[in-house]
């Protein structure tokens, strides 16, 4: 029998497939588990079961102990982890691709609809109780119906996304390091752009690249710039891949119409500019949060794990 460490909660039908072959110690409390806890806890540990919001790196890796044979993270993206020092060490990595892809699309589309048609706006003047009446010109929105939105990078997220708005009439373009497939660009009649001539010419730019040295700030002042006024910007990846500083300037400028944003550069903490402002719709990182998906996250997580301690191929290695 190993030992598991499962850093947060996570559904109880995942941790019962791991206690049904391991010992295992589970972080039970809502809030995260802070760092010198989770230092002694990881101890002796045969494999980790991680969130998003903790860090894996040498100094993890080392209170675990040189026994440490995993670490299944429950998320898709894994910059909270430092892959390469786990291989260093021989540590196999894992992520959960796939079953979060449809939950965080209908984010992502969410959050268009939402900045576009000025729903948290309208939504906080009536919890404000102030006086409202229909009018011909009061808060006018955006329509999104032949105009055009860009992704930045077109994975199976970027993708799913990219079909809701087909759905709502809205033509795709997209910039990634790769071009897609042939069949997913004629299924999405996808147009491939640089990435400055995508911000130039969409209407709506959805974020869903992965975080990584490349992304950071991908989305700064100068991207901002190219914007039309009258464009948003969405972000469901990772908050460090947009300027949130930037970001709250070009809103409290309007040189952009609007933003949705589900995460955040230093999460929970969120730039107290955008918190000021009206065009802005900030959702506290919700992408995967259904029960469903979140079942299918731990329950793959737990998979991986167990395929690692028994020296089985893990079903999504990183
Ligand atoms: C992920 O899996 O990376 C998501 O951000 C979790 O919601």
């Amino acid at each position: 029998m190993s030992r598991v460490v499962v850093t947060g909660r996570i559904p109880e039908v995942a941790l019962e497939s791991l206690r049904a072959e391991h010992e295992v110690d589970a972080w039970e409390a809502a809030e995260p588990i802070g760092r010198d806890e989770l230092l002694n806890r990881v101890a002796g540990a045969d494999a980790l079961v991680t969130l998003l919001t903790e860090r894996v790196d040498a100094e993890l890796l080392d209170a675990a102990g040189p026994q440490l044979q995993g670490v299944a993270n429950v998320a898709v993206g894994y910059n909270n982890i430092d892959v390469p020092v786990c291989r260093e060490r021989g540590v196999v990595v894992t992520n959960t691709p796939d079953v979060l892809t449809e939950a965080t699309a209908d984010i992502a589309m969410g959050l268009i609809l939402m900045a576009t048609r000025r729903l948290g706006e309208g939504e906080r003047i009536i919890r404000r109780r102030e006086p409202w009446a229909w009018g011909m010109f009061y808060l006018l929105g955006s329509g999104l119906q032949g105009k055009t939105l860009g992704v930045i990078g077109l994975g199976g997220i970027g993708a799913a996304t990219a079909r809701r708005a087909r759905a709502f009439g809205m033509r795709i373009a997209y910039s990634s390091r790769n071009p897609c497939s042939p069949e997913v660009a004629q299924e999405l009649g996808a147009q491939r752009l640089e990435l400055d001539e995508l911000l130039r010419t969409a209407d709506v730019v959805s974020v869903h690249c992965p975080y990584s040295d490349a992304t950071h700030h991908l989305i700064g002042a100068q991207q901002l710039a190219l914007m039309p006024d009258t464009a948003y910007l969405v972000n469901t990846a990772r908050g460090p891949i947009v300027d949130e500083a930037a970001l709250a300037d070009a809103l409290s400028e309007r040189s952009i119409a609007g933003a949705g944003l589900d995460v955040f550069e230093q999460e929970p903490q969120v730039h107290e500019g955008l918190l000021e402002l009206d065009n802005v719709v900030l959702v506290p990182h919700l992408g995967s949060a259904t029960i469903e998906t979140r079942t299918a996250m731990a329950t793959l997580a737990a998979d991986n794990a167990l395929a690692v301690l028994r020296g089985e191929d893990p079903p999504t290695p990183v």
